[in-house]
This record gives structure tokens, C-alpha cells and sequence, in this order.
């Protein structure tokens, strides 16, 4: 480490560490900074810090209010007595202090038994050795670092390290399984070999988690920089068969007569990661994650084309809902985003690969909406061969795809496109209560708008509305009227 205690300097002129030093120093009650804002800054990690975390040895609560009086009188404190801790929202940083403690946990539960301990008590109770560095907030040596476990040394080596025997660790609070995951995926750090196995013994236990705080950390790894790195570590610790079964599904190659199939599970981390280095919007990601998890389902070996996967981005865009509610995330508007993007997913592909007619385009811009975008940059990240000549062509094909995207939109504004005539519209004219015929001569429109039979507007639109329903029986009120 480069000298450390310069990179500290920054952090330790930070207005609310300068409020906490005043207010530890004026009750007397010996003070540290800890946890993650030490280690982004010994480590130079671009980032702001929201959270800033202090051990106290003494009382937490005569700290915390020290520290409101002197920010602002008015502000809450939020107070946990069982487990010693205290915390303050200020400005959107999180103030958390922590009585210095002991700690005990059951096997059912990651809520600990707490007694109060030593600074070295505390930070031996922490997770990794790299977020064990207290930074001393006392008089006497100000500034200094404390770092008894050697997570200074394991910040040089880039490596995840518990500072017990990682059984204990792990077993205490399995949600640092993840954690140690996400470290590894954000800092691109490796995970110590005695650690890994605890956390592969230990994964089942996982299930004491809450789902929220579950995903919040799939969140995080998904929003890395390469997220293969994350999913790869999960996998081999047994987490993804236990979190998204459907994606452990997709591990594999099969041969039959000497024709084999990508395996689609390191495919897919290759179109995560493609898509990351275009995109931080979180649900295409997620999109690029789950795109081919309706493969395994769809699976068929025909002996003239080998293997197929006929209609599974539509069985996989069934398999999404499932996905989310098991693991508790919401069933809104970006479910139907995943949805949506995951059953369009070989749309364009099938567009690349053939003379393009406007009318699929049409239909293409009309599915995909306000997706389209998002669902090309799908398209691009899913191509993952290795074979420059075949990439490029691949490439170019889209590129002819989007030119004939943005002429035929110029030319039709489909993209946010409503029908010209509406269902109510439809029943008035033939008399019709809500019913199949509605929707058939709705389709209908609609079809011959999109094929560019008729033009996007009304009079075209209600001359065929009439031509269709009388070919189907139905009399119009309208006829009648003009008799
Ligand atoms: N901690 C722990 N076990 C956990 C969660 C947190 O030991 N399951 C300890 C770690 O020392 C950690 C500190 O509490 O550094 C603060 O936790 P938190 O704010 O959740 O995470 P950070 O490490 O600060 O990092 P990040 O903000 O990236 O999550």
C-alpha cells in the first residue's frame, strides 16, 4: 500500500468525520472510523461514500446525540438498543455508530447475542480483514491507522480474507457469502481458498436471508463492470442453482451425431458482460442475464439442422415471473420490461438474417416500442463468437437493420403507434358488445397498417373496418343511417 496513511488524509477532513472527532473528543469516548469508506479510500476507489461507519468504546447513544446537537438539533436518531448501534441520516449520508462489541449468533437467525468488547474484539467480529481497518479518531494519534489483521496487506494482494476462521464468519451471517461475491466483482479481487470452501459448505444456509437483501447484492454484482466474475464465483460456491435455478439449467454441452450446442449458462455471462460495457440501466442487464433461460425447455436435436430452440424466448419470457416473485423482486413495470425485451430478444436477429421487408420492420418497431433501442443493444451484446469475419457480418446486419429502423420510422411513426380506430369505435359502428369480432377487426387494422396495405390514417382505416365487417355478417349502423 502506498502510503496509507496519506490516501486516509481526505477521508479524515471529511465535515462529518471532523463532527464525530469534536464530539468523541468533547464526552471524552474513544472513537474509530471503520468499514467500507476506509477501505475505498486506502484503495483510491471512485465512489462516494454513503455510509459512514464508527466504533465507539463507551456509549453509542450519549455519541450519537453529541454528534445531532451539533449538526442540527432537529435531526432523528435512530436507536437499536440490543444490538448497540445508533444511527443518523444526514445530507443522504448515513451516520452509524456502533457500541465496540462481542459477538454471538444463533444458527437460525444473523441477528447476534451482543456484549460490549475491545476495538479489537470489534473488528474481529467483522466480515473481511479488508473492511476491519479502523482509522482512530482520538487525540493522542489522530489519523492513525489501526489495522491488527492485516487488512491492509490483503488490500496489496487484492484478496478476500475473514479475519476469524471463515466458518465462523460465514456460518454467523451467510449474507457475506454474497458480499465477499460482490467485493471480488467490484474491486476485482480473489477469494481466499479456505474461505471459498466455507462459503461453499455454508451456501444452503443462505436460505436465513431475507430476499431483499438478497437481491440488493445480485444488484450490485450486476451492476459491476463485468459481472461474469460475480456469477461465475456464485456458481461455484452452488449459489445459482439455489437463487435462479433456470440459469444453472443452462450449464452444459450436449453432443448427439457429432453436432454440439453452445453451453448457453457461460454464453449468457458473455452477453451480461458485453451488454455492461454499452449500458447501466439495471433491467437490461437483468434482460441479458435471463434472455435465453427458455432454452433448456425448447431443447430439440433434428437430424437435418441439429440442435434447436424453436419459440424459447417466449417460454423464457413465461419463466420470468416466477424468477422474480421467488426472489421477491417487483412484479411492476420492470418485470414487464424483462418480459418484454426477453420475448422480442431474436426478433432483429431474424431481421439481420433475411432480405428485410418494411412490413417487419414495422412490425418489429411497433412490438418492440420504446424498447427497440434497448432491444438492438440486447441483440449486439448476444453476439459472442470468436471468429472475427463472422462477428463483423453479424455486426453489419444489424447495422442494416437500424438504418431501415430509422427509415421506416422517419417515414411511419409506428414507433408509439395507436390504431387510428379504437375498439369502442368498432362496437359503436356494428353495434357489438365487447367480443371476439372486436378484436379480429381491430387485428385486422392494425395488420394492414403495419403491412402497409393502408396508410396510418382514418378514412383508409374505417373504409376496410367496413369491408371486414361485412365479410364477417355484421351490419353497420352507419350504412343504415345513410339508407
Ligand atoms: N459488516 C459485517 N458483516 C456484514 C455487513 C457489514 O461485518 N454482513 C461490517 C463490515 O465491517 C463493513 C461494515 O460492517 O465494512 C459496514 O457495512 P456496510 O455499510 O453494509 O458495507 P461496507 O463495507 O461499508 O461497504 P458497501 O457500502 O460497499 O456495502
Amino acid at each position: 500500500m502506498i502510503n496509507a496513511n496519506k490516501k486516509i488524509q481526505k477521508l479524515i477532513k471529511h465535515k462529518i468525520v471532523d463532527i464525530v472527532h469534536e464530539s468523541a473528543t468533547s464526552i471524552s469516548q474513544e472513537t474509530y472510523l471503520v468499514g467500507g469508506a476506509v477501505r475505498d479510500h486506502l484503495i483510491d476507489r471512485k465512489r462516494k461514500n454513503r455510509d459512514l461507519d464508527f466504533v465507539t468504546l463507551g456509549c453509542e447513544i450519549k455519541l450519537a446525540n453529541e454528534i445531532r446537537n451539533k449538526i442540527n438539533k432537529n435531526l432523528k436518531i435512530s436507536r437499536f438498543k440490543n444490538f448497540g448501534t445508533a444511527h443518523i441520516n444526514f445530507n443522504e449520508i448515513n451516520i452509524e455508530i456502533v457500541k465496540a462489541r462481542k459477538e454471538s449468533y444463533h444458527l437460525s437467525s444473523r441477528n447476534p447475542d451482543v456484549e460490549p468488547g475491545t476495538l479489537l474484539d470489534d473488528l474481529k467480529r467483522r466480515d473481511f480483514t479488508i473492511n476491519a481497518i479502523a482509522v482512530s479518531l482520538n487525540n493522542e494519534n489522530f489519523g492513525e491507522l489501526i489495522d491488527p489483521l492485516g487488512g491492509l496487506n490483503d488490500l496489496k494482494n487484492k484478496i478476500i480474507i475473514t479475519p476469524r476462521d471463515p466458518e465462523i464468519t460465514i456460518s454467523d451471517d451467510p449474507l457475506r457469502i454474497l458480499r465477499g461475491v460482490r467485493f471480488c466483482a467490484e474491486l476485482n479481487f480473489e477469494i481466499n481458498n479456505s474461505l471459498l470452501n466455507a462459503m461453499k459448505k455454508n451456501c444452503d444456509r443462505i436460505k436465513i436471508i431475507s430476499k431483499e437483501r438478497i437481491v440488493d447484492e445480485i444488484n450490485k454484482i450486476i451492476m459491476t463492470d463485468k459481472p461474469s466474475k460475480g456469477f461465475k464465483l456464485l456458481d461455484k460456491i452452488g449459489l445459482i442453482q439455489i437463487l435462479i435455478p433456470p440459469l444453472n439449467k443452462l450449464k452444459g454441452i450436449e453432443e448427439k451425431e457429432g453436432i454440439t450446442h453452445k453451453d448457453n449458462f457461460y454464453h449468457t455471462l458473455q452477453v451480461v458482460d458485453n451488454i455492461s460495457q454499452v449500458t447501466n440501466k439495471i433491467w437490461l442487464r437483468w434482460s441479458a442475464l435471463l434472455h435465453d433461460i427458455g432454452k433448456p425447455n425448447s431443447k430439440r436435436f433434428d437430424k437435418k439442422i441439429g440442435w434447436t430452440f424453436h419459440g424459447h424466448e417466449y417460454i423464457g419470457s413465461k419463466m420470468i415471473f416466477e424468477i422474480f416473485k421467488k426472489l421477491k423482486m417487483p412484479l411492476n413495470s420492470s418485470l414487464k420490461y424483462v418480459q418484454k425485451i426477453v420475448l422480442l430478444s431474436s426478433r432483429p436477429i431474424i431481421l439481420s438474417n433475411n432480405i428485410v421487408t418494411d412490413s417487419a420492420v414495422r412490425r418489429l418497431i411497433y412490438d418492440a416500442g420504446e424498447e427497440i433501442e434497448d432491444l438492438l443493444m440486447l441483440c449486439e451484446a448476444d453476439i459472442t463468437t470468436k471468429n472475427k469475419k463472422r462477428r463483423d457480418k453479424y455486426l453489419n446486419n444489424f447495422k442494416i437493420v437500424r438504418q431501415k429502423i430509422k427509415m421506416v420510422e422517419d417515414r411511419d411513426e409506428i414507433r408509439n403507434f395507436q390504431p387510428p380506430i379504437s375498439g369502442k369505435f368498432i362496437m359503436s359502428i356494428f353495434n357489438l358488445q365487447p367480443s371476439k369480432e372486436v378484436g379480429i377487426l381491430k387485428e385486422k387494422i392494425k395488420d394492414a397498417i403495419l403491412d402497409g396495405k393502408i396508410p396510418n390514417e382514418y378514412n383508409s382505416a374505417f373504409e376496410l373496418l367496413l369491408k371486414e365487417g361485412t365479410k364477417m355478417g355484421l351490419k353497420p349502423k352507419i350504412n343504415e343511417e345513410k339508407v
